[in-house]
């Protein structure tokens, strides 16, 4: 599994562990999309949005007993939505990549069809997992509006409505609006969702809530355009996943439309803002865990 240092390891493993217990079992005449869906879930991956929620969780008071019961299911829930987005990306209809976390893309092990299935099973499992933290939530009522940020930030007002632009201008140059408008939603918006329903579970105030939306949404646009930046920079052995990917598909990105050393610097813009943003929240200060990890994603190898 790729880390981003020891601690985020740590955490990244022991949360795998807990969303491998939402996966559907691999049985039955549909075994195989189970086991296509656990590929994609499973196969390594640095969990920083499950990491995300967590840590806000946490840094905002949320109590440590309610963990496995309140915040497990979503961390699984936002996982799993963000993987199925990475098995449909990397579909020959989208990206046409072939490797995804040090290993074959999902329709590339699996096929195509069982690559759409197993993505869209994904997107269900995500729901049905954090609908389960509703038994242990039926007097606070926490479980609703949190499902209400992870289902807007992951549909067409949020990571769908980002890619569905991202390949409608792939091969045309995107102005700065367009970029700013598919960086916000493809990537930002789950971001965002991690957060906030983080935020939402810890039983933040609504301003809070909004406030870390804010934080996220600058953590998100740092990491697409790391990512932007990697994908020119990195190695396909370092990443597990091909570089190259947007040059090969003529894409607008951040580094063709700004160069690579207005991307370096937006990247610790954003993420210095987000910081500053973050302290004036107890556990936001630079060394808490929440804030350590916002910091260790300017510069990010992996
Ligand atoms: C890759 O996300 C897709 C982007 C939004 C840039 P990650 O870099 O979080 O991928 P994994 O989950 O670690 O494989
Ligand atoms: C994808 O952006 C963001 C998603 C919502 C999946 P990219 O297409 O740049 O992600 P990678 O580089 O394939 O991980
Ligand atoms: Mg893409
Ligand atoms: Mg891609
Ligand atoms: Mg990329």
């Amino acid at each position: 599994m790729k880390t981003l240092n020891d601690e985020m390891g740590r955490l990244a493993e022991e949360i795998t562990e807990r969303i491998g217990r939402f996966l559907p079992s691999e049985d039955g005449y549909q075994k195989t999309v189970a086991e296509a869906m656990k590929y994609s879930v499973l196969n390594g991956g640095k969990r920083v949005r499950p990491i995300l929620m967590l840590l806000t969780y946490r840094a905002l008071g949320g109590p440590a007993a309610e963990e496995t019961s309140l915040v497990d299911p979503f961390l699984a829930a936002i996982e799993m939505i963000h993987s199925y987005s990475l098995v449909h990306d990397d579909l020959p209809a989208m990206d046409n990549d072939r490797f995804r976390r040090g290993k074959l893309t999902t329709h590339a092990k699996y096929g195509h069809a069982m690559g759409i299935l197993a993505g869209d099973g994904l997107l269900n499992a995500a729901f049905e997992a954090a609908l389960s933290a509703e038994e242990s939530d039926n007097t606070r009522g926490r479980t609703i509006p949190a499902l209400r940020v992870l289902a807007e930030k992951a549909g067409v007002y949020g990571m769908v409505g980002g890619q569905s632009v991202d390949v409608e201008k792939t091969g045309e140059p995107m102005t700065e609006q367009e970029l700013d408008f598919v960086y916000r939603l493809k990537t930002g918006a789950l971001l965002q969702a991690s957060m906030q329903v983080g935020a939402v579970l810890a039983g933040a105030d609504e301003k809070t809530v909004k406030e870390m939306g804010e934080i996220a949404l600058r953590v998100g646009l740092a990491f697409q355009i790391q990512d932007d930046i990697l994908d020119i920079a990195s190695t396909t052995e370092a990443l597990g996943k091909p570089v190259g990917s947007d040059e090969k598909n003529h894409k607008t990105t951040y580094v063709t439309l700004y160069g690579m050393r207005a991307s370096k610097e937006a990247v610790e813009n954003l993420s210095d803002e987000a910081l500053t943003m973050l302290a004036k929240y107890p556990g936001g200060q630079r060394g808490e865990p929440l804030a350590e990890l916002i910091a260790s994603l300017v510069g990010r190898t992996v």
